[in-house]
């Protein structure tokens, strides 16, 4: 008998078309300062011993192997909606003897209890949201950090020149400019107030090919905490 599977949302897959999946790798690394941004953003999560730390929307794992590197006991795992990402992922972590549960998930409630994870990290994950989207995913970061974690999240951020914004175009055709928007106007971090993060900050940003990649750091705090 056929398993049937839970129905996914709608999504828009690493390189914007699913076919274009197996090339992500490649085209960042052709278009972006690769190390350079993913080592600042493991620089700023700076994972510690014994830290839970997620990884909301992990791709091909580039990023999984720099925190692993960067502090091998931290307690990393991976949540993507994409099922295809997951075994390119799997297979790179396999061949390096990298060890890390890697979860697949409908796009809705996130499968872990309240209170999971002492930091949440996330890259070029939030552009790919509707508003809705971004809105629903930082509730659900907020659900499983505990009170005091840290949200690391490093995307496309508003463009530092002209000539950046004219480069985010590409993006922009490939993702499309429903989800880009606000990430352009500057908007992520305004979301991650409104959700309720605290002392929210953009520590860096950084030019590539494509645009401006940005750096936003924030502190969970909990509403029944708030309360008290
Ligand atoms: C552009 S890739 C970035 C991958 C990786 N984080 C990196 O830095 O290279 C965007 C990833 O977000 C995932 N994604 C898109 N929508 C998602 C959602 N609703 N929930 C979780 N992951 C999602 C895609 O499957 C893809 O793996």
């Amino acid at each position: 008998m056929a398993t049937l599977e839970p129905a996914r949302k709608q999504f828009t897959p690493a390189m914007g078309y699913n076919f274009l999946t197996g090339l992500y790798d490649f085209t960042v690394r052709l278009t972006m300062p690769e190390n350079r941004i993913r080592q600042r953003l493991v620089a700023e999560l700076n994972p510690q011993h014994q830290e839970a730390v997620l990884e909301f929307g992990f791709g091909t794992g580039q990023n999984l192997i720099r925190i692993h590197h960067y502090n091998a006991p931290t307690k990393l795992r991976g949540l993507d909606i994409d099922p295809k990402v997951k075994v390119l992922a799997e297979k790179k972590l396999a061949k390096l003897g990298i060890a890390v549960p890697l979860d697949l998930y409908d796009g809705g409630t996130f499968p872990y209890p309240d209170n999971s994870f002492d930091k949440v990290v996330s890259s070029l994950v939030f552009h790919q949201l509707s508003k809705e989207g971004k809105f629903a995913a930082l509730q659900e970061i907020q659900r499983v950090l505990k009170p005091g974690g840290r949200l690391v999240i490093g995307d496309w951020g508003q463009p530092s020149s002209r000539a950046m914004r004219m480069a985010f175009y590409t993006v922009q055709l490939l993702d499309g400019f429903n989800t880009t928007t606000d990430n352009v106007k500057g908007l992520i971090p305004v979301y991650m107030e409104m959700q309720g993060f605290k002392n929210v900050q953009e520590p860096d940003y950084i030019d590539t090919w494509l645009g401006t990649y940005a750096y936003y750091t924030a502190v969970c705090q909990k509403a029944s905490l708030m309360r008290k």
